[in-house]
């Protein structure tokens, strides 16, 4: 493995049982390119080259490997680009958290494999960061996240428009009849006007804000827009940061300590981010052996208000975020609610940049905590018989009379029936039903897809019903609203509550009381659980990646990683 000791090109040398002869071999190789003698004696700085063709949220990676580069040369090191992976939301098939593992697993091994001193990890769209947090805590060297950064807003007939959640609110007009054909393909022009990440809060955003909070990225580099002067200026300011995290040993273990997490989960309540973050953040915090308290997170929601008045939550988009102050402004407001004493790539205190975040006057779109959106934070972990492990609801995307409901079940076996059934007409639902689909979690769909935003069935979308209470053990995107229970824990492909709902029972939610629960007597789900019969593996499970991922994957609550990467993983046989 690596020896710890050695720096620069010396770094984990390929054996060839003689550590001259691998010296001399690498050395005479990489000069193929050109390089002298002085540059190979710097400290080397990685960075990730997650541009691909199928990736608009990182169309500007180009542009931005080239200021890091800049950044790194500036401050004496040698910069080394090197290709990753590269994962967008909607060219991954079945779903980009199929892949999420493989992007960690990928960037984890290169960054081991080959030498440099400390990494720039640049990515942005939804899995991308998650899975180079994950990569970099395993392989523990010195990591800046330098994020791609949003989009800016489109426009279309005088309303101001932000993928994705006017692509979803639009879709669901046109689904309506209320948008011609011709109109739905003149907004597809508008959603995304320029490269970037999806400008709400939505998945991309959330952890970006969650990073900056966890000083996993400069200040501000959450919220700088993609294609802004300034993201470049950041992009050659993380160059030059990654080569002072280098000389100081600043692995991510000293920077995603216990304090760095707790303030990642306080801001992912106060931005009323995406229920992915959790997932993903429990993911992170499990490569470095921190486990998250499910039960801790709910009651920080009812302590953290929501206070930036973003979409899907609110009404603005990231630029106005960024203008207004961006995550420092944020952590000002948040107070003692942050540990100010975590510390930051940027070589600070969080509260030193609490401390000297911009005062924008007037600015409405990160409250006062006197003045928030929401009182209690974003998220609620619920838990009842549907969910011995937990299960999320996005309380402030939610509608609020539908936080205490009862109703009939409508349950849709896979995604593929639901696709076949949502529409017809003679589908019997009404607007009061709890629609329930199952077999979409982690190993049943697989990958557990953003299939919780189940659509309101045609005919009652038709007659204006705009929500409904969902239920499913799928995710959902960031950018989705509506009250959707959504990480039902465990899933139901493996056995979970959830796969002994029949249509026509009776589930009551009870978000006060965090509660979700099917109102059918335990001997009875006892006699359903008898004869219930898992799923058939989905084509393919034999081999390959699929057969690893089903063999792996861990639930919700567990971050959905591969069991063998967690920090102690468990021995073969105990
Ligand atoms: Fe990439 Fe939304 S699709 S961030």
């Amino acid at each position: 493995m690596t020896s710890t000791s050695e720096t620069g090109l010396r770094k984990g040398l390929t054996s060839y049982g003689d550590a001259g002869f691998s010296l001399f071999l690498r050395r005479a190789f990489i000069k193929a390119m050109g390089y002298t003698d002085d540059a190979l004696d710097r400290p080397i700085i990685g960075i990730t080259n997650t541009y691909s063709d199928f990736n608009p949220c990182h169309g500007n990676v180009p542009d931005l490997i080239e200021a890091a580069k800049r950044g790194v040369m500036l401050a004496g090191g040698l910069p080394m680009v090197f290709p990753t992976i590269s994962i967008h939301e909607s060219f991954s098939h079945p779903t980009s958290m199929f892949l999420r593992n493989l992007m960690a697993l990928d960037t984890e091994e290169m960054i081991r494999a080959q030498p440099m001193d400390a990494v720039v990890l640049i990515g942005g769209c939804d899995k991308t960061i998650p899975a180079q947090l994950m990569g970099a805590a395993s392989a523990n060297i010195p990591a800046i996240v330098l994020p791609t950064g949003p989009m800016l807003v489109g426009h279309y007939k005088g309303e101001v428009l932000g993928a994705c959640t006017d692509c979803r609110r639009l879709w669901a007009r046109h689904r309506a009849g209320e948008m011609s054909e011709a109109e739905i393909d003149e907004v597809s022009s508008r959603l995304a006007p320029t490269k970037g990440t999806c400008m709400v809060m939505g998945t991309a955003s959330t952890i970006a804000c969650m990073t900056e909070a966890m000083g996993m990225c400069l200040p501000g580099a959450a919220s700088i827009p993609a294609t802004h002067a300034d993201r470049i200026r950041a992009a050659e300011a993380s160059g030059a940061a990654a080569i002072r995290l280098a000389r100081d040993g600043m692995t991510p273990a000293r920077i995603m300590t216990k304090a760095a997490i707790t303030n990642a989960l306080v801001v992912l309540q106060a931005i009323g981010g995406s229920t992915n973050g959790l997932i993903h953040l429990t993911a992170v915090a499990g490569r470095l052996g921190i486990d998250i308290d499910l039960e801790a997170f709910d009651r920080m929601g009812l302590e953290v208000p929501v206070l930036v008045d973003l979409k899907p939550s609110g009404q603005h988009y990231m630029e106005h975020f960024h203008w207004a102050g961006g995550v420092p402004r944020l952590l000002r407001e948040l107070g003692d609610l942050i540990d100010g004493g975590a510390v930051s790539v940027a070589g600070t205190s969080l509260g030193a940049i609490a401390e000297g975040a911009e005062i924008v006057p007037g600015q409405d779109v990160i409250r006062p905590r006197s003045a928030p959106i929401h009182s209690g934070g974003g998220l609620a972990v619920l838990r009842g018989n549907l969910c011995p492990g937990g299960a999320l609801l996005k309380r402030s995307a939610a509608t609020p009379s539908l936080m205490q409901h009862e109703g009939r079940a409508v349950v849709f076996d896979s995604i593929e029936d639901m696709t076949r059934r949502i529409d017809d007409d003679a589908l019997d639902v009404t607007a009061g039903d709890v629609l329930v689909l199952r077999n979409a979690g982690p190993k049943g769909a697989p990958g557990m897809p953003e299939a919780g935003y189940i659509p309101i069935p045609r005919k009652l979308a038709r007659a204006g019903v705009k929500d409904m209470v969902r239920i499913s053990d799928a995710r959902m995107s960031g950018t989705a609203f509506g009250t959707i229970v959504l990480h039902v824990t465990p899933e139901a492909a493996i056995g979970g509550p959830l796969a002994l709902v029949r249509s026509g029972d009776l589930i009551r939610l009870d978000a006060a009381g965090r509660r979700i629960d099917l109102l059918v007597d335990a001997s009875e789900l006892e006699r359903r659980a008898m004869e219930w019969v898992a799923p058939s593996p989905p084509e393919g499970a034999e081999r390959g990646y699929l057969r690893l991922f089903l063999e792996q994957v861990t639930q919700a609550d567990q971050g959905c990683d591969f069991a063998f990467c967690s920090a102690a993983p468990p021995v073969s046989g105990m």
